[in-house]
């Protein structure tokens, strides 16, 4: 996948091409089964992004952890970030035909296989994590990653979520606020915490960088809804206001989301200041998640 304006975010481009190779040859050498299971599981992880396995590996470059041991962390954010899609993507949640470009996972196959292929993404995550090579730390980063995607995390922000649509009284800006930063935000924090945590330094800079960016991202996903098309942002856009998705977008309108999300990248760039010029790679990260047509 391209970035748009490359020249103006070059270590970025540089760096996110690089996760996605990286990121892609090792799940075709973690998943290499043909069985149905295997093809399905390898068919959720391809297409995407990666922000979030770059945000690990840059986590990891900036604390001087091993690439091979950062892999295997990105890998399993984008397991558990699959998994998410697929189930998001069922008809008893957002109903979704189009993901990445292409059919989603139910409507290539059934819903039983999205269902399964999920479950199995999100407990290899989990398997990679508990490898040896993960170190003294692989209990803090697997307890982290425990809390960000479970009851108090992504889940229970897509039980917002889905509540929300149904929900007799708008929500409020601070509803909306721990919805959005539970659905996204958590899984976003972990990402770019991760480096840190498996260095056993401090995460502190990286937690307010990405709880900031985790809140422009889903407002920028939002946004992309209502002014993107589906060619480019590669799934079905103009649907959140019909099935009443509650978003800063529908609260605030369109101008004042934007600033929002302005605000909310100036505030990520601000927590990078003790990186010094080391932090450049994510600031960028940081522009690209408000800036991005897809
Ligand atoms: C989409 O995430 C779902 C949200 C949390 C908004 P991405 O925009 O990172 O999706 P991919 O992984 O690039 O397809
Ligand atoms: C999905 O949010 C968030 C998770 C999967 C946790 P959305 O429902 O807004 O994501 P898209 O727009 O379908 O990618
Ligand atoms: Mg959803
Ligand atoms: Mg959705
Ligand atoms: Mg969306």
């Amino acid at each position: 996948m391209l970035v748009k304006n490359a020249a103006a975010t070059q270590p970025f481009a540089a760096a996110l091409t690089r996760t996605q190779d990286l990121v892609s040859n090792r799940i075709d050498a973690v998943l290499e089964g043909e069985d149905t299971l295997s093809v399905a599981m390898r068919y959720a992880m391809s297409g995407g992004k990666m922000l979030r396995g770059f945000l690990v590996m840059e986590s990891a470059r900036l604390h001087g952890v091993d690439e091979q041991v950062a892999l295997d962390a990105a890998l399993a954010i984008e397991c558990i970030h699959a998994y998410s899609l697929v189930h998001d993507d069922l008809p008893c949640m957002d109903d979704d035909d189009l993901r990445r470009g292409m059919p989603t996972l139910h409507r290539q196959w059934d819903e039983a296989l999205a269902v399964l292929a999920g479950d199995a993404l999100q407990t290899l995550a989990f398997e990679l994590l508990s490898d040896t090579k993960m170190g003294p730390n692989a209990l803090e980063l697997i307890r982290l990653l425990t809390r960000a995607s479970g009851k108090d995390g992504m889940v229970s922000g897509q039980m917002l979520d889905i509540a929300a649509e149904t929900s007799p009284e708008p929500l409020t800006l601070e509803q909306i606020t721990q919805l959005q930063n539970r659905k996204t935000g958590c899984l976003i924090s972990w990402s770019a915490m991760a480096g840190a945590v498996i260095a056993g330094a401090d995460k502190t800079p990286l937690r307010h960088y990405a709880d900031a960016l985790g809140l422009a991202f889903q407002i920028a996903d939002d946004i992309l809804d209502i002014e993107g098309d589906a060619e480019t942002v590669g799934k079905r856009v103009r649907k959140d206001a019909e099935a009443g998705k509650a978003t800063f977008v529908s609260l605030l309108g369109l101008d004042a989301a934007k600033t929002r999300a302005t605000e909310l990248c100036d505030q990520a760039c601000a927590a990078l200041d003790v990186y010094g010029d080391q932090g450049e790679t994510l600031h960028q990260a940081a522009r690209f998640v408000i800036s991005r047509d897809s």
